[in-house]
């Protein structure tokens, strides 16, 4: 179903004093939104955004300067203006829900500036929010030119309160922190005594996606959709006026973007609700990214996967084969390097994975530290450091990939750029040819320490360009791609589906070496980072203290073991890890049950509750079936919640399985302590259930059979 009306009306007559005066309006479809569009007294484009008759975004300026040459700033005549209506649904290669609706009202703006250089604006109304972007068609007198600044504001109506992370163009791996806007301060929030004021470029700047809620109980969401060839956007605070305005990552020179006619900028979104659930299930970010460019999309497949990592996260094992330095790949006999008797990824350990991944149904094993290399991988700005094709002397391709075949297991790639990105785009074709001829079709990537080329940063044009090359170059190859220190996704995985899951934010392996993420971490992150796609933040840890493999050691996972189970249902991905240690799941396998039994691809989701920084309730259905499993997560307090099931077919009984915390669970002193329990359920039910401090629950739903009803109570 598609549907599009358009209108456009000519202004060539129209004089600039008169056009200063003309408002334009548009209301999204539901008509809970009301955007805005005018030219001020110095012929400035300002919108302003208003959601059921409130004011959410003041008038605000929009603009674009350009170095050296004319600014897109004002001085403005309009030329034409444009409305449209459209309305289609379409259907995700995979993801949370099975069909997509896209609708909205648009209005084009055609813009000329004093030097008769024309800028479109186009602004999406949905019926949660908006999207607006800046587009430079080709023209004569506009061929290439350098962006030194974008001018975009969003000019706020109160001190809201904010969930951040400081601004920054090369990491998003912080803990949040809460306060009102005026108090925002990166130097004083949450990481600055653990990583030092100094990585911070202003104390006043913020990152998107960015997650405020006003003091009338209105959620707002400020982020980018589809952003290519551009660099991100961080966020300036004016604590004062309450005014964010964008401040982009610069290039190593300073400059901001290099463009050619025609050009696009990424969209600005600004999603609102007076319902916290509503800004989960929003697909406006989705919906403004471009349709798939990959026609056929069977070859990607969201799946669970084991892998050799998370024991080199508590230090059992290590990537590097040796313990020597200054390695030189070419010239270095590495049979003659003496092994440090700790590496992990060898043949017998690999070969557990496997066998681990084989019997509980899991069809991944990532194996890192595989490829030579990691004697000299971290923090030494080098070139050559890996080249993704030669592996340690005790790991056996041709032989493991035998092994996982006659397992029906297929390895996933590890390539690990230790920031060497000009060296990965040379080796990309061969890396890949070698993944295909030895039948690996999922590669996890990795961009950790300081870029080279030198001096450009993470989330810079350049790398934002090298992450969808990556992409794209793996479609060719038909290989999944999973991102760890890219910039934070803007709904990407539209057009690229096989781009399934990104690291980009604080992910639960800095639990086991850092002070970790608080426990409210995971009840912030779906409304923030996730906003623009599916996270690899690895869960399923059931050891959860380090002390456990090194008694000195304080680090601690800051959850209780199900609410680990819960993060599989609360934290979308496609690509979902199943973290821990085989050893460590065959202690508990009635709760290891709930991880061999998610999955990884549904039909619908039904966001039940949510609170930014204090809990999340989400069902899903399985796709193509009739199971549905839940997911429930508190941050540090515990909580009683009474979860109706109306969710459920209305004329079915279920076998509900409710995994949930101990009596006397919580996450610091007792996080281990759970019950598991089956019982019969209807959609008529709701279900009383207790989360621990730091604690979760995770139910799965199953169409009860004859032998099930005899078996199981009802519950009660
Ligand atoms: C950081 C990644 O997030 C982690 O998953 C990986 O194991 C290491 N880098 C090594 O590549
Ligand atoms: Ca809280």
């Amino acid at each position: 179903m598609k549907k599009i009306i358009i209108t456009i009306l000519f202004f060539g007559w129209i004089i600039n004093t008169t056009q200063a005066q003309m408002l334009y309006k548009i209301q999204s479809p539901n008509k809970n939104f009301e955007l805005i569009f005018e030219l001020n007294q110095q012929a400035q484009p300002i919108y302003q955004l208003n959601y059921k008759n409130k004011n959410v975004i003041k008038k605000s300026k929009l603009g674009i300067k350009i170095k050296n040459g004319n600014d897109f700033i004002d001085n403005f005549k309009i030329n034409t203006t444009q409305n449209k209506d459209f309305d289609e649904t379409w259907q995700p290669a995979w993801g949370e829900t099975k069909n997509i609706r896209n609708q909205y009202k648009s209005l084009i703006i055609n813009l000329e500036n004093k030097n008769k250089q024309i800028v479109v604006i186009e602004f999406r109304l949905f019926d949660d929010g908006l999207g607006f972007r800046y587009e430079f068609p080709e023209q004569p007198s506009l061929q290439y030119f350098t962006v030194s600044d974008e001018k975009t504001e969003f000019n706020l109506v109160g001190n809201h309160t904010t969930f951040w992370i400081p601004g920054d163009y090369d990491s998003n791996e912080y803990v949040y922190s809460t306060s009102k806007l005026s108090e925002i301060d990166a130097y004083k929030g949450k990481n600055a005594t653990e990583i030092g004021v100094k990585t911070f470029f202003s104390p006043n700047a913020v990152q998107t996606p960015l997650m405020m809620k006003t003091e009338d109980n209105l959620y707002i969401n400020i982020h980018e959709a589809a952003l290519v060839d551009y660099p991100a956007m961080n966020l300036m605070v004016d604590k004062q006026n309450f005014s964010l305005s964008s401040h982009l990552v610069p290039n190593a020179l300073g400059d901001k973007a290099y463009l050619q006619t025609p050009a696009k900028t990424p969209w600005r979104t600004v999603i609102v609700s007076d319902k916290a659930t509503e800004i989960l299930a929003s697909k406006t970010i989705l919906n403004l990214n471009e349709p798939s460019k990959i026609k056929e999309t069977s070859w990607i497949k969201p799946q669970k996967f084991v892998g050799v990592w998370w024991e080199m996260h508590v230090g059992k094992g290590t990537w590097n084969y040796s313990d020597t330095k200054n390695i030189k790949l070419k010239t270095t006999d590495f049979k003659n390097l003496q092994p440090n008797g700790k590496h992990a990824a060898n043949n017998e350990n690999t070969k557990k994975y496997i066998d681990f991944a084989a019997k509980n149904g899991f069809t991944g094993v990532l194996v890192e530290g595989w490829n030579v290399g990691w004697e000299d991988w971290f923090g030494n700005w080098k070139e050559e450091v890996f080249d993704f094709v030669t592996p340690y002397p005790d790991f056996d391709v041709k032989m493991l990939q035998n092994y996982a075949k006659s397992k029906n297991v297929k390895l996933i790639m590890h390539h690990e750029t230790s920031g060497a990105v000009s060296n990965y785009e040379r080796r990309l074709d061969e890396a890949f040819k070698f993944m295909k001829d030895n039948d690996y079709d999922a590669v996890k990537t990795g961009y950790v320490g300081k870029i080279i080329p030198r001096g450009e940063h993470h989330d810079g044009q350049i790398m934002v360009n090298h992450y969808v090359h990556v992409a794209e170059k793996a479609a060719q190859y038909k290989i999944m791609v999973d991102t760890h220190e890219p910039v934070r996704p803007t709904g990407l995985h539209r057009t690229y589906p096989n781009f399934m899951a990104c690291e980009a934010a604080r992910g639960n392996e800095f639990n086991a070496w850092s002070v970790g993420n608080p426990p409210e971490h995971e009840t912030i992150l779906p409304f923030t980072r996730l906003m623009g796609g599916p996270m690899d933040y690895t869960p399923g840890i059931f050891e959860i203290k380090m002390s456990h493999y090194n008694p000195n050691a304080t680090q601690q996972v800051h959850t209780t073991l199900t609410k680990q189970l819960a993060l599989y249902i609360t934290m979308y991905s496609p690509l979902q890890m199943v973290s821990d240690l085989p050893e460590n799941y065959e202690k508990h396998l009635d709760a290891f049950q709930f991880i061999k039994d998610v999955p990884t691809d549904w039909d619908d989701t039904k966001i039940i509750e949510a609170e930014p920084a204090d809990y999340i309730t989400i069902a899903r259905k399985e796709k193509g079936t009739e199971n549905w499993f839940l997911g429930a997560i508190t941050d540090e307090n515990k909580r009683i919640t009474n979860i109706s099931l109306d969710f459920l077919n209305k004329n079915q009984t279920y076998i509900a399985t409710i995994y949930q915390d101990g009596k006397d669970a919580d996450w610091q002193k007792n996080p281990k302590s759970y019950q598991i329990q089956s019982v019969l359920v209807k959609t008529t039910n709701t279900l009383k259930i207790s989360l621990a401090n730091g604690g979760g629950c995770a139910i799965s739903f199953k169409p009860a059979i004859k032998e099930d009803l005899k078996k199981l109570k009802f519950y009660k």
